[in-house]
């Protein structure tokens, strides 16, 4: 594609309409290590590369838009929850955030165990070879054919979701003759410092048994009785993209608190407590994220005090992080096509995707960065708003970022840390294709998940 020139459009200097920005970057070229994945660096030409590939050769190669996985990323940061957890507490990869066959696989070498929260996940993970016993099984409406099917397996727990879901699946369990192991998600009434939407430990949503009123001692009470369950522990999730450790904290100590109550009236110590997922990583420089090692340095010590003053032996602890594995090992590759400036504005520039490939912005108000990595450029910075070809103007991938004055059509932006809940919540919207997501490791670029046709969208259209 040609670049034609056009108006630069507004500069930060002249206009500074409402928007979540702060000066710009005093360097556009620059890549910020805490929002680009471990391999991705300027080559000497300027262009950006991953695992050694330039994006130019993977665009022409793949197409655009698409996802671009950094796999020696993803596997790193696998071992480091598992390092940092060590061998007495189990890290679990929340598939939600993006599952495919190969993701599995890796999960299943680093020795990760997975937690998926629907059939189709469960279906993914068993297909892929991960041993039905690392598995644990979410949902808090999991249909009956589910739970067989997750019973039948062999998954290593079931996370009860509410006293109906504790019969269903002791029945399931108790007439296919299994014992199923099985942990009681409980809502601890922590409010979390995130998007309404992604915060689940306050007592007004859907999710888990509420401590509150005794609620989640009785759930424990009747679990116990049946014979289908093999209770093995309570399990907390407060929420997402969390950075204070203080919900956290709350959360262990009410849990522990349970264990304590269910200690004194069964008897019972139950020997395992899942704190949930929900770390926080870098969308922007603006972002701190903490390290596996202070996290789990954190919940071990938290849990050990909390257990030793009420004289419990210290439970097995595991986690569910989804985000904080995933989330960087991706970036979403973009072709600029057309560019707005509007005066007094900003410059609306139109990529090739928008809202179906992330919805996060739409959705979450969430703010992502975003680079020219086709080429470098020493033009000034101009404030910009990255958008879809969608048809409606909620379709925003980037709110507000600056990028160079010079910015043409054909040009490649990418929009890193998308790894977490894009290509897992993309839609068809305006029938839109969605995009493949390929795994670049050591100079090699594969497809993982390829990109959807036209004939696949015909394919379901059976009218
Ligand atoms: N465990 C449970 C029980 C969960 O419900 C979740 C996320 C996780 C673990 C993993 O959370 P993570 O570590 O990935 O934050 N679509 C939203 C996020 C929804 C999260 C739902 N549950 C987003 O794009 O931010």
């Amino acid at each position: 594609m040609s670049r034609s020139a056009h108006p630069a459009g507004p500069r930060h200097a002249d206009v500074l309409p409402e928007g979540h920005y702060s000066a710009p970057p005093a360097d556009l070229n620059a890549l910020d290590p805490k929002v680009w994945s471990r391999t991705v660096e300027r080559d000497e030409r300027g262009t950006v590369t991953v695992g050694g590939i330039a994006v130019t050769d993977l665009a022409e190669e793949f197409g655009t838009p698409a996802y671009f996985l950094d796999e020696a990323d993803f596997r790193a940061r696998c071992r480091a929850w598992a390092d940092a957890f060590g061998p007495d507490a189990d890290v679990f990869y929340a598939g939600k955030a993006f599952l495919s066959r190969a993701v599995v696989r890796w999960l299943t070498e680093e020795g990760l165990n997975l937690d998926v929260c629907s059939g189709g996940e469960l279906t993914t993970a068993l297909s892929a070879g991960m041993p039905a016993e690392r598995i644990a099984f979410h949902g808090n409406n999991k249909s009956e054919e589910e739970i067989e099917k997750a019973v039948r397996a062999g998954v290593g727990r079931i996370v009860l979701d509410s006293f109906q879901e504790i019969v269903r699946v002791a029945h399931v369990a108790q007439s296919l003759g299994r014992r199923q192991r099985v942990q009681i998600r409980v809502t601890v009434g922590v409010e979390a410092h995130t998007h309404e939407f992604i915060a689940t430990a306050h007592e007004d949503q859907k999710f888990g048994i509420a401590l509150a009123g005794g609620q989640a001692a009785e759930a424990v009470r009747r679990a116990l009785k049946l014979d289908g369950l093999e209770l093995v522990g309570i399990h907390s999730h407060i929420g997402s993209q969390i950075f204070d450790m203080a919900g956290f904290e709350v959360s262990a100590r009410r849990v522990v608190q349970l264990l304590t109550e269910v200690r004194d009236e069964h008897g019972v110590e139950l020997p395992e407590i899942d704190l949930g997922g929900g770390l926080g990583i870098a969308y922007t420089s603006e972002d701190d994220p903490r390290e596996p090692h202070e996290i789990a340095k954190a919940l071990n010590e938290i849990v050990s005090r909390e257990c030793e003053a009420a004289g419990l032996r210290t439970p097995r602890i595991s986690v569910e992080p989804g985000r904080a594995i995933v989330g960087p090992t991706a970036f979403t590759l973009y072709r600029v096509g057309t560019i707005k400036p509007l005066d007094g504005l900003r410059t609306y520039v139109s990529v090739d995707g928008g809202m179906s490939d992330n919805i996060r912005t739409a959705l979450y108000d969430a703010e992502y960065s975003v680079a020219l990595v086709s080429r470098t450029s020493d033009a000034e910075p101009m404030l910009s708003r990255v958008v879809g070809k969608h048809c409606e103007s909620g379709d925003i991938v980037v709110r507000d970022a600056f990028l160079p004055s010079d910015l043409a059509p054909g040009d490649l932006l990418a929009v890193p840390a998308t790894g977490a809940y894009c290509r897992s919540m993309a839609s068809n919207y305006n029938h839109a294709l969605r995009p493949p997501v390929v795994a670049v490791r050591d100079g090699e670029a594969r497809v993982i998940v390829r990109r959807e046709t036209e004939e696949d969208l015909l394919r379901l259209d059976v009218g």
